[in-house]
C-alpha cells in the first residue's frame, strides 16, 4: 500500500483500519542508537528519523528535508560555531537542530537575509528508558504536542543486556497483528512443536483477567500443564501476561526469585505493514545455557504466526464481516473497546478510563 493510502486512513477507527495517535509507539532500542549515528524508521506511514547526539541524547525530526525533500537521516552531524551539535542534510547541507529549527542554510551569502530560524522540521517527542526508545504520535502532524503521560515501563528488565532481540515484519495491519498475538485458540493448530505443547492435548481453561493501565492482565498464575517449555526454568514457574495498547504485550515469569520477561512490541510501519520487535530479559540461569534454543524456539512461534497473518491475508483482501465468538475472542473485543476508548478520550480531552471489566475467560486449547 502506498504511502498517502496509509495517511489517509490514519483517524480510520474501523476494525484493521487507521491508527491510534496521541500515544507512544515503541521505536527502536536504545542499542540500536549509537551516539552520532543517524537512522531512518517509517511508523504510521511517516518517515521518522531517530538521531542520538554525540552527547547522548535521543531525538526525533521527520526525516524530510524541508528544501527539497532528501532524507536528513543520509545526513550527518555536525558542530555549530558554539559547539553545539546539530544534523546536516545531505543535499545542500542545510542544519537543523534536535529542535527541528534550521540552524544554517550554507548557500546564503552575507547580505542575503533570511531568518533560518522559521524554517522547521517536525520534531517528534521521545522517551527513553529500561533501553527501549519510544516515539509519541500526536494526532496533528503540524502540533509538537507535549505527551500526556509517561512512556510505558515493564516489570522484570533484569539481567542487564537483553538476552534475545528477534525482530520480524508482518504484512498486516496492527489490528490483526495484536489479535493475533493475544488469540488464546490457534495454539494447538499453528504452534505444534513437541517441546512446546501436543497437538492432542487440548484442555478446557479458565484464566482471570483484570484491568490494568491502558490494557488488561491475565492475572498472575501457574502456566497451563500442558505447556512444557515452562518445565526448563525448574521451580514452580508462576506467569502473568499482560497488553496494553497501541500494541505492546509482555509474558512476566517468575520462579523464585529469578524473572523473565518476554517483551512483545508491534509498531504499523503503514496500514498494512507491522513491525514486530522480541525481547526477553532474564536472570534465570537457564539462559546461559538454553540461549540458543529459546531463541530459536521464539523466532519459530513469530514466523507460524507471521505465516497465518499471509494465509489470513487471502482472506482479508475481500474485507470480510469478521465473527468475534466468547470466550477464545473476548481479548480482542477488550482490544476494540479499548482502542474506542483512547480515541474518544484523547477527542474529549478528558482521562483514560478503563472499560475492562474483571472476568474469568474460559475457552479449550
Ligand atoms: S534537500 Fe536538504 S538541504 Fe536541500
Ligand atoms: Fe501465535
Amino acid at each position: 500500500m502506498a504511502e498517502g493510502d496509509a495517511k489517509t486512513s490514519r483517524s480510520d477507527t474501523r476494525f484493521g483500519q487507521g491508527f491510534l495517535t496521541d500515544i507512544w509507539y515503541f521505536a527502536a532500542l536504545s542499542s540500536e542508537l549509537k551516539a552520532g549515528k543517524l537512522a531512518r524508521y517509517e511508523i504510521l506511514g511517516e518517515p521518522v528519523m531517530l538521531g542520538r547526539s554525540p552527547a547522548g541524547q535521543v531525538f526525533a525530526l521527520k526525516d524530510i528535508c524541508p528544501h527539497r525533500a532528501a532524507p536528513l537521516s543520509a545526513g550527518r552531524f555536525t558542530t555549530e560555531a558554539g559547539g553545539a551539535q546539530s544534523v546536516e542534510c545531505p543535499y545542500h547541507g542545510w542544519r537543523f537542530g534536535a529542535d527541528g529549527g534550521c540552524t544554517a542554510i550554507p548557500s546564503l551569502v552575507d547580505d542575503q537575509t533570511m531568518d533560518v530560524g522559521r524554517i522547521r522540521v517536525r520534531r517528534y517527542q521521545v522517551a527513553e528508558s529500561q533501553g527501549l526508545v519510544f516515539v509519541w504520535m500526536a494526532s496533528e502532524a503540524r502540533r509538537e504536542a507535549e505527551p500526556t503521560e509517561p512512556a510505558p515501563t515493564f516489570p522484570g528488565v533484569v539481567g542487564g543486556a537483553p538476552k534475545l532481540v528477534d525482530r520480524m515484519a508482518f504484512d498486516s495491519h496492527i489490528d490483526h497483528a495484536v489479535v493475533g498475538l493475544m488469540d488464546p485458540a490457534h495454539g494447538p493448530y499453528v504452534h505444534q512443536q513437541w517441546w512446546w505443547r501436543s497437538a492432542k492435548s487440548q484442555h478446557e481453561k479458565a484464566k482471570r483477567f483484570e484491568p490494568r493501565d491502558a490494557g488488561f492482565s491475565m492475572v498472575r498464575h501457574e502456566p497451563s500443564k500442558n505447556s512444557r517449555a515452562y518445565a526448563v526454568l525448574g521451580g514452580e514457574p508462576l506467569t502473568e501476561i499482560s497488553f496494553r495498547l497501541p500494541g505492546l504485550r509482555w509474558e512476566h515469569v517468575t520462579v523464585g526469585k529469578r524473572q523473565v520477561l518476554s517483551l512483545t512490541c508491534l509498531t504499523p510501519v503503514h496500514a498494512t505493514k507491522t513491525r514486530i520487535t522480541q525481547i526477553i530479559w532474564s536472570d534465570h540461569p537457564a539462559f546461559a545455557l538454553l540461549k540458543p534454543l529459546i531463541a530459536a524456539g521464539a523466532r519459530a512461534f513469530l514466523r507460524q504466526d507471521g505465516e497465518m497473518v499471509n494465509l489470513q491475508n487471502q482472506g482479508l483482501k475481500y474485507d470480510p464481516a469478521l465473527l468475534w465468538v466468547d470466550d477464545a475472542d473476548r481479548q480482542a473485543k477488550w482490544y476494540q473497546q479499548l482502542k474506542r476508548e483512547w480515541t474518544a478520550s484523547r477527542n474529549e480531552g478528558r482521562p483514560f478510563v478503563n472499560p475492562v471489566e474483571p472476568a474469568t475467560l474460559r475457552w479449550r486449547s
